[in-house]
């Protein structure tokens, strides 16, 4: 388990019958990125069983914080949504992950788009104060099916504002746009048809997505990457990389299995 810390579980929250969230302790030695992500999981006879897990808290939060789907017959989530306080996890010692600042160009406006858990890396980039330095406006887009996937929305419309070190940052800089597909909403649609249409631009008031000034985040399932990819690209957006820094960067959503 050396590649692994071991971690304690200190508390879970159960958003649906199919999302849940847990907070860990953190090894003082692991430090991370905003938007990274690390192998995390259980220890299953004697091995690990792991995967990919973008990292909710910001890198400055004493604890870990992780967003999950339950995988039906998952061999991980299965177990792992079963976890109680004082549980053990392991936390991969390696974060890694292209949702970076450094991995996009300079640029006026953030858009962080994702569905489902694809949320869960967007949750500590705006919470890390460097996002608000870097940019003048902030969109965090999340799409779900029902309103009871828009996980966090509380926390992001309500607690992040009266934030004693944050909260005036996000007071001028953030917008949280969230939309559903499957019931009434005050925004309804998928996150590419709300570009396409313009109808979320419109609704905020801002204009549409510009090359020149607009970085953009993609995290979500492999189809909704795929045709953001492509609205983008058609827009003369192009990918960024650790090797080459871009207007756009993708990291999918993990947990399939
Ligand atoms: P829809 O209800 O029309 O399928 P999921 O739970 O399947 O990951 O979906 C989360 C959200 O992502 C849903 O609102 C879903 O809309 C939407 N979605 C699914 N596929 C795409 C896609 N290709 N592009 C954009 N949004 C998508």
């Amino acid at each position: 388990m050396s590649n692994f810390y071991e971690e304690t579980v200190v508390d879970i929250h159960h958003w649906t019958d199919s999302l849940f969230s847990f907070r860990t302790t953190r090894n003082a030695a692991f430090r991370f990125q905003s938007g990274q992500f690390t192998m995390m999981g259980l220890e299953v006879e004697g091995r690990p069983l792991t995967r990919a897990y973008s990292i909710v808290s910001s890198h400055y939060d004493d604890e870990l914080e992780f967003f999950s789907i339950k995988v039906p017959h998952g061999p991980l989530t299965s177990k792992l949504q079963h976890v109680n306080k004082g549980d053990r996890v392991l936390v991969g010692k390696k974060p890694v992950g292209t949702l970076l600042y450094d991995n996009l160009e300079p640029g006026k406006r953030l858009w962080l788009l994702s569905t489902g858990t694809g949320l869960a890396p967007f949750l500590s980039i705006i919470r890390d104060p460097e996002t608000y330095e870097r940019y003048e406006k902030v969109i965090l887009v999340h799409g779900v099916r029902q309103t009871a996937e828009l996980a966090y929305g509380d926390f992001i419309r309500d607690q992040l504002p009266s934030d004693e070190f944050l909260g005036e940052q996000v007071t001028e800089k953030l917008v949280y746009y969230p939309t559903v597909t499957r019931e009434p909403y005050v925004n309804r649609g998928r996150v590419t048809d709300l570009i396409v249409s313009g109808q979320m631009f419109n609704d905020l008031g801002m204009p549409p997505l510009d090359a020149e000034i607009d970085r953009v985040m993609l995290c979500g399932s492999p189809a909704m990457l795929k045709d953001c990819r492509d609205i983008l690209v058609e827009r003369g957006f192009a990918e960024g990389s650790q090797n080459k820094a871009g207007q756009f960067v993708i990291e999918k959503a993990f947990v399939e299995k």
